[in-house]
C-alpha cells in the first residue's frame, strides 16, 4: 500500500505548516519582531525545501537499510502445512509492510496450469511455471513463496538456478500424519481401491513419487511443532535473508 501523489502532497503541506507554526512562535518569542518572524520564517522554508530534496535523493540513490525481495521454494507432502505457514507468515510480514506473494500450486492449478495434470512431466512443467512467475516477482523485491508439493529433485534443482539467492524450505510432516490429517479428503479417495470411481490415481506419497530433498536451506518438521513455531521459525528465515 503507498499513498497516492494527492495525500503525500496534503501531508507534506500540513507538517510543513505545523513546522512554520513552531518556528514562527519561537522566532517571535526570541525576537519579538513580526518583520523579523516573517524574515526568519521564509528563509527557513526556502532552505527545507532545497535540503528536503537532496536529502531524499541522496537516500533513494542507495538501496541500504531497505529489504530484499527473496526466492523460496517449498517441498513438502500435501496436507504437510506449507500454505497455512505460507500465509500466516504472508500476513504477519505484511504488517511490516513487507510485500510477500505466496504462489499456491491448488490455485495455480485452477488458472495458469489448468491444462497440466499430475505425471512427473507435467508436474516439472508445473513447477517450471511457478518458478518463472516467483523468479520475476522476487527481483522486484517480493518476497515470493512458492507453495506446490514440488516432489521431484531434478526440478528443485533447476529452480536453484533461476535465482541466486534461492531457498529451498521442506515442510515435511509424515505419511502417517497427512494421511490422518486429511484435510481434503484427497487421501481417503487415493487410498480407495483400484477401479473405484471416486479413486485418485498418481497421488503422492501413496502412488506416485516424493524425493525427499536432500540439500535443503531450511527444515521446518509440522508433525508435532505448533503452527505459530514453525511460522515463527519461517518468519525468522525470511527476516535473515531480505535485510
Ligand atoms: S505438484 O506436484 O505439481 O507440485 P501441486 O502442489 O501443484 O503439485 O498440486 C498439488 C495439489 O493438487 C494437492 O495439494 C491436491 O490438492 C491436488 N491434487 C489433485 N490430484 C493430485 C495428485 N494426484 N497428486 C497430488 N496432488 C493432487
Amino acid at each position: 500500500m503507498i499513498d497516492s501523489k494527492k495525500r503525500s502532497l496534503i501531508k507534506a503541506i500540513s507538517w510543513r505548516l505545523i513546522g512554520l507554526f513552531v518556528l514562527s512562535c519561537i522566532a517571535y518569542f526570541v525576537t519579538g519582531s513580526l518583520e523579523q518572524t516573517s524574515l526568519v520564517a521564509i528563509i527557513y522554508q526556502v532552505f527545507m525545501i532545497v535540503l528536503y530534496i537532496l536529502h531524499e535523493r541522496a537516500w533513494n540513490s542507495t538501496t541500504w537499510g531497505r529489504t530484499r525481495g527473496l526466492f523460496i521454494q517449498m517441498t513438502g507432502l500435501s496436507g504437510s502445512g506449507k500454505t497455512t505457514l505460507a500465509r500466516l507468515v504472508q500476513q504477519r510480514l505484511r504488517r511490516k509492510g513487507i510485500q510477500v506473494e505466496v504462489i499456491d500450486g491448488d490455485e495455480y492449478r485452477a488458472g495458469l496450469c489448468s491444462d497440466l495434470g499430475f505425471s512427473k512431466e507435467d508436474r516439472n512443467r508445473n513447477i517450471r511455471r511457478l518458478g518463472f512467475v516467483a523468479k520475476v516477482l522476487a527481483r522486484n523485491n517480493v518476497v515470493t513463496i512458492i507453495s506446490a508439493i514440488n516432489p521431484y529433485d531434478n526440478v528443485r534443482k533447476e529452480l536453484k538456478l533461476l535465482d541466486p539467492n534461492g531457498k529451498l524450505v521442506y515442510v515435511k510432516a509424515s505419511l502417517d500424519t497427512v494421511k490422518e490429517r486429511d484435510t481434503k479428503g484427497l487421501y481417503r479417495k487415493a487410498l480407495l481401491p483400484d477401479g473405484h470411481p471416486e479413486r485418485i490415481n498418481n497421488f503422492t506419497g501413496i502412488s506416485d513419487p516424493f524425493e525427499p530433498p536432500t540439500d535443503v536451506d531450511l527444515f521446518i518438521p509440522t508433525d508435532s511443532a505448533d503452527i505459530e513455531r514453525s511460522a515463527n521459525t519461517l518468519e525468522y528465515f525470511i527476516m535473515r535473508n531480505i535485510t
